[in-house]
């Protein structure tokens, strides 16, 4: 069988992340993991793409012929593949590892794939332009600053719906506590509405010591307020 991995390397690849310290050093880091990225992430019991289309596929209301949805650090395209199986079918991507983004390109799922450093660049999207917009398996610790909270919800439309998700294992919950407490800040605004929050124990395979068999992870789906 070629190239077969094991958890071991997984968890290798995934431990030397952690040296990584700037945006562009973490996507660096994407680029060289893109080619073995769904073959690891599926040793990982990584669930989150699957949990969170479903979580979306459960409260999203309409027509999913017609419904857009902006897949923030789309990776190699793990989410939209999901949800296109849902019945979704027009999806626009944005990364920042041109390795990732060449990936995704493949699978022939996007109507546009665009490169941008999260956090630093804005989001390439024009404001209250998609029905869905979702960011999975980014908002964490070295990766994605939460700045980019407030332009998930500018770039959703009115009504549409903002689907988050972050890890629960202890190197992650001072990020975490900051991301709630940005989501109540934006409700308080009434900027938008708490649609749902879904804590999950077996998110996916720990790597690190300190985490033990499963992390624990979250999926908050939130719908914009309509002025
Ligand atoms: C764990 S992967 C998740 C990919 C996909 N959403 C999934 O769930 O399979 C994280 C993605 O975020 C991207 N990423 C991390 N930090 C970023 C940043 N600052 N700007 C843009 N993309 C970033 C990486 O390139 C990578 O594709």
């Amino acid at each position: 069988m070629a190239n077969a991995r094991t958890f071991a390397d997984v968890r290798n690849v995934i431990l030397s992340a952690h040296k990584n310290t700037g945006a562009q050093d973490k996507v660096g880091f994407y680029d060289k993991w893109a080619e073995n990225y769904e073959q690891d992430v599926a040793l990982l019991d990584y669930r989150a793409p699957l949990l969170a289309a479903e979580c979306v596929n459960s409260f999203c209301r309409g027509d999913r012929e017609k419904i857009t949805v902006l897949d923030v650090a789309c990776g190699t395209g793990l989410v939209s593949s999901h949800l296109k199986k849902m019945g979704f079918h027009h999806f626009v991507g944005v990364d920042g590892s041109l390795g990732m983004l060449e990936l995704a390109k493949k699978t022939g799922l996007y109507q546009q794939l665009t490169h941008c450093l999260l956090g630093q660049d804005p989001i390439p999207a024009e404001a209250a332009t998609y029905d869905i917009v979702i960011i999975v398996g980014a908002l964490s610790v070295g990766q994605v600053p939460l700045t980019i909270i407030r332009e998930l919800w500018e770039a959703a439309k009115p009504g549409g719906y903002v689907c988050m998700t972050t890890r629960g294992n202890a190197d992650n919950q001072d990020y975490k506590a900051e991301l709630e407490q940005i989501n109540r800040s934006l409700e308080e605004e009434k900027k938008w509405s708490c649609v749902t929050v879904v804590e999950v124990e077996e998110w996916e395979k720990a790597v690190s010591q300190e985490d033990d068999g499963y992390i624990p992870g979250a999926i908050y789906l939130y719908q914009k307020s309509i002025p």
